[in-house]
């Protein structure tokens, strides 16, 4: 299936509290692919209110440039999310609703039913996870972001470098995204002066399909947008697999061989992505 929202890449995608207007700030100049701007865990019940007026001002205000604006705002079942969703479901500068906690796919019909904005949903429950096929399939969602910090209270999981209770409900939440040509992006590494954590974290993620990282601090955001784009040495592979390729079609053959592994059809394709992916983060450097 194609997919609905992939038209930028989503690296780095940060989180910012709505509440720290120097935070707010500072996002105008870091080069992330998204911003998640965040009502929900990230501030505090009594500031609730004044996190609203200051996000809503700082999205009219403007200035993220390329990066996808996301909101998450509160469930529909606490006391915020009603007045968060009047607030900015219809907001000019927000692209997308980030919906916390979904458990089913009714729980979308409930945002959707306020705004015309595309949805994302947090897939951090143990229900939502094995109802991710019919959450996937929802009609006004474009994106999936793993809540993990959220799973592995509710598993009452250990956190581990190989995030072994993790694996199966990202997996089963990166098979719904392809299904239905959704944007994914993984949880977050808690220990943002890891670098080297970080960087595994992000080359597990990676390699397990997601399309980039959920972050919480400036400083991991070089790491994400490196580990999730294609590398030289995939650039060039991409290249030698189309030219082979080529010349295979041209001799009448449907198989070419480079460096001794078979090149199909569908490696074409997988290495035309890649290209067009290197494009897409070129161009944002235009
Ligand atoms: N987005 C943008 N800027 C951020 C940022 C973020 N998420 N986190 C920190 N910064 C800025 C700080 O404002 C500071 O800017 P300055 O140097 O211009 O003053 C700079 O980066 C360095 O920050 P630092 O002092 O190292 O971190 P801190 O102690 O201020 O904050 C956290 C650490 C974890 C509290 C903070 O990074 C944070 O709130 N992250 C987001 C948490 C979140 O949204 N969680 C919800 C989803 S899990
Ligand atoms: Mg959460």
């Amino acid at each position: 299936m194609p997919a609905k929202s992939l038209a930028r890449p989503y690296r780095s995608v940060l989180y910012i509290p709505g509440s720290n207007a120097r935070a707010l700030e500072k996002a105008r100049g870091l080069p992330v692919d998204a911003i998640i701007f965040d009502l929900e865990d990230a501030v505090a019940p009594d500031e609730k209110a004044a996190a609203r007026t200051v996000l809503a001002q700082a999205l009219a205000e403007g200035g993220y440039g390329n990066r996808a604006r996301i909101v998450r705002i509160n469930g529909l079942d606490t006391p915020w999310g009603v007045e968060d969703l009047a607030v900015f479901g219809m907001h000019q500068g927000v692209e997308a609703v980030l919906v916390p906690k979904v458990n089913r796919a009714a729980d979308l019909d409930a945002v959707a039913a306020v705004t015309d904005k595309p949805l994302w949903a947090m897939m951090e429950t143990a229900l939502g996870m094995l109802n991710a096929a019919e959450i996937a399939a929802h009609p006004k969602l474009s994106g999936m972001v793993m809540g993990t910090n959220d799973l592995a209270k509710e598993l009452g999981a250990r956190h581990r470098p190989d995030r072994l209770a993790m694996l199966t409900g990202l997996g089963m939440c990166v098979l719904a995204a392809k299904a239905y040509g959704l944007v994914i992006v993984d949880g977050v590494y808690n220990a943002f002066k890891d670098e080297a954590g970080l960087l595994a974290e992000c080359a597990q993620g990676r390699d397990m399909g997601f399309d980039g990282k959920t972050l919480i601090h400036p400083a991991q955001v070089a790491i994400a947008n490196d580990a999730f784009a294609p590398s030289e040495a995939e650039i060039g592979l991409a290249h030698r697999h189309i030219a082979a390729f080529e010349a295979a079609k041209a001799a009448g053959q449907g198989v070419a061989v480079v460096d001794g592994k078979i090149v199909e059809n569908l490696h074409i394709v997988t290495a035309q992505a890649v290209l067009g992916k290197a494009q897409m983060i070129a161009a944002l450097s235009e």
